[in-house]
């Protein structure tokens, strides 16, 4: 699959780094690629830096958006038109000490965090998954043969929810489907799945 990153920190050069080993092609971005430069060297692969326009209008099979949550609005008033059938895996969590009012307002709205993504980027193809890892297990502990990492993931449609499947267990965690996007509050910060690394039985005793 051809896979764009937006936003290369953390979340997005581990899991973008996890993919190329998978055989993915990558597309990392950020709003200054230049400095992606030995983040694409450790990946390899088919692997590149690009701008933020460039992911987008490389077509990619599937985002991942792996921001501080803030960005979204930005972002999304920039492609959610013209992209917005494309699949989108949404990995951010709103924090509003650091995101400022508009984390809170999401916070404290009926909506919760994967809706409000969904909603801006106006796509019937948003999924949510990797928010509730820490950076360092989806750094280290991926690629398990047994006793992997369960990774909760909720999906708007069957193609977001099989392609995020798929992302989830080509790089050796496992997938456990919550529900849809209304279902994902048990995913956001301080709630029941956030910051638990565990198996899949595990996982699914707290849903
Ligand atoms: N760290 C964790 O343990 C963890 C776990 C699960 C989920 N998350 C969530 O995942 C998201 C990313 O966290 P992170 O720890 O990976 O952050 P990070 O290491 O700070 O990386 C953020 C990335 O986004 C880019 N970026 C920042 N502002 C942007 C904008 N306005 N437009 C486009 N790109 C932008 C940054 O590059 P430039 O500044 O160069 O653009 C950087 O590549 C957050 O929402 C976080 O809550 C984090």
């Amino acid at each position: 699959m051809k896979i764009g990153v937006i936003g290369s920190g953390n979340i997005g050069g581990n899991l973008g780094k996890h993919w190329a080993k998978a055989g993915h092609e990558v597309l990392f971005s950020s709003r200054h690629p230049n400095e992606l430069n030995d983040l694409v060297r450790d990946a390899g692969g088919q692997s590149k830096a690009v701008s933020l326009d460039e992911a987008f209008e490389a077509k990619a099979d599937v985002y991942l958006l792996a921001t501080p949550y803030m960005a979204i609005d930005r972002l999304s008033e920039l492609y959610a038109g013209e992209y917005g059938n494309k699949v989108i895996i949404d990995a951010t969590n709103p924090y509003p000490e650091r995101d400022g009012e508009m984390a809170k307002e999401v916070k404290e709205s009926n909506r919760n965090a994967s809706e409000y993504t969904a909603m801006k980027f106006n796509t019937a193809k948003t999924a949510k998954a990797f928010n509730t890892i820490k950076a360092e297990h989806l750094k280290d502990r991926a690629w398990r043969d047994q006793d992997k990492l369960a990774i909760p993931y909720a999906a708007q449609d069957q193609d977001s929810k099989d392609i995020t499947q798929k992302l989830i267990e080509d790089i050796g965690f496992d997938a456990v489907y919550v529900g849809d996007l209304t279902k994902t509050s048990i995913m956001d910060p301080d709630q029941k799945l956030y910051g638990k690394s565990v198996n899949r039985k595990e996982l699914e005793s707290l849903m």
